[in-house]
């Protein structure tokens, strides 16, 4: 008998291995699938071109692929991913359909598909979301796609720009391309020149923003971008939600500055006039305020052990809404150039998934040094009241939520909180 249980434990042991490996897999490879409503939302989004070729890289299990087949059903469809199987199309799909089991990366793409460089006529892509290890190729891809120049390093060019710049390069002139993109490249201070160059070059014509969690097993946030190839700069760009049940919310009409700043619909729509008409946009830096970023990593706060504030601090003065800065020496320690933070600043996280929740005022007599993760924001004394309201109400808190970048932690730069204009509700006596 004890064969027969030792057997099963094997067999039982053999299945955990292959479904870790098989997670594994695709987790390597970004292997994150559009969903039904998703997939047609895309295809609902391109212009009614009628495409002789259609193509998707990276295919998965096909489901964009699969909606535009449906909707463009004699198109000549050709589809890659680097997984062997796994795509299905539906039988009612068109018949001229060939896959290809390579690396789209590969810069030699336009032969291995046999394509003629720069046929294709509609493209859709949700590429997979990790960071590549670095290839010379990838200058030889971005260059010819043109956005060689976008990135001042190579660290910063993220697998979507290379899928994105892949695309590029087999699209025909005026060929359109529907894309699912991470936030940084949508919102991120990294991306704004690849963004003026899509926007200025590629007719970017519309955003949908994704809901959250549109793909299951990640907190990513993610844009369906339609665009253009060289199809100059579009007079407008409208950007939307995309509702969890496949609605889309009304539109905010861009133009090419504003588009070139942000493209995602929660920063604009947070901007929306009307909704706090009644009070005056004005800027910590035009209230003559400073805002700063602490410099003490957290490791190296807590080997120095001088009491130093991080962002796992909010959470214990979530009731009091105020942390207490008792320390009046300063430390002695070589580590130059602390920031500290005094009574009437206002700290807050500068990166994590629930930044708009960590907010806090300081008091107290002392000073208290700051890791890198905290930011602090210092005005005039008249403002501090004005100021701390409104990062305390619930207002606040939207416009942290909509001002913060990223793809799954979201983060805050100082540049945001110190230039834009925030309604403030500021007396006149406190105006001068
Ligand atoms: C985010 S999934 C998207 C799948 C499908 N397009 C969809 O929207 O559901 C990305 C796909 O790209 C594939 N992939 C990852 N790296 C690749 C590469 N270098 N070349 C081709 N395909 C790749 C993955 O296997 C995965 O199927």
């Amino acid at each position: 008998m004890e064969w027969f249980w030792t057997g099963i434990v094997r067999v039982f042991r053999e299945c955990f291995r292959i479904h870790t490996q098989a997670k594994l897999d695709e987790r390597q490879l970004g292997r994150y699938f559009t969903t039904p409503e998703h997939s047609q939302a895309l295809i609902q989004a391109l212009n009614p071109v009628y495409p002789r070729v259609l193509l998707e890289l990276g295919a998965g299990d096909g489901a964009l692929v699969a909606a535009a087949a449906r909707r463009w059903d004699k198109a000549q469809v050709v589809t890659t991913d680097l997984y062997p199987g796994g795509l299905e199309l539906p039988h009612d799909a068109p018949i001229n359909h060939q896959h290809f089991c390579i690396d789209a990366l590969e810069v030699r793409l336009p032969e291995l598909l046999a394509l003629r460089s720069k046929s294709v006529d509609v493209a859709v892509c949700n590429p997979p979301y990790f960071r590549p290890e670095w290839r010379p190729s990838f200058g030889s891809i971005l260059e010819d796609a043109g956005l060689s120049s976008c990135f001042a390093a190579t660290k910063d060019v993220t697998i979507d720009v290379l899928f994105l710049a892949q695309n590029l390069r087999l699209l025909r002139s005026q060929g359109v391309l529907g894309i699912i993109v991470p936030d940084g490249l949508v919102a991120g201070i990294k991306a704004r020149q690849l963004r003026q160059t899509l926007v200025e070059h590629h007719g970017i014509s519309v955003v949908y923003q994704l809901p959250p969690k549109a793909f299951r097993g990640t907190d990513a946030r993610t844009h369906i971008l339609v665009l253009s190839k060289t199809g100059g700069p579009a007079r407008f760009i409208n950007v939307y939600e995309l509702q969890r049940d496949g609605q889309l919310s009304s539109g905010i009409r861009l133009d090419g500055g504003q588009a070139r700043h942000r493209l995602d619909f929660a920063y604009w729509h947070h901007k929306i006039p009307g909704r706090a008409r009644h009070l005056r946009g004005i800027s910590i830096a035009e209230l003559g305020g400073s805002v700063s970023r602490g410099t003490l990593p957290w490791r190296q706060a807590k080997e120095l052990d001088i009491g130093a504030f991080h962002t796992v601090h909010f959470a214990s003065a979530v009731r009091s809404r105020k942390v207490y800065a008792k320390r009046t020496t300063l430390p002695s320690t070589n580590y130059r150039m602390l920031i500290y933070a005094q009574a009437g600043d206002i700290l807050l996280g500068r990166v994590g998934r629930h930044i708009h929740e960590q907010v806090l005022r300081v008091v107290g007599p002392g000073l208290m040094p700051l890791t890198d993760c905290v930011i602090r924001v210092r005005v005039p004394h008249e403002y501090q009241e004005a100021v701390w309201r409104f990062f305390d109400s619930s207002f606040g808190k939207e416009w942290i939520k909509a001002n913060s970048r990223g793809v799954c932690a979201r983060y805050l730069a100082c540049t945001d909180v110190l230039e834009s204009g925030l309604p403030l509700s500021l007396g006149t006596a406190a105006r001068g």
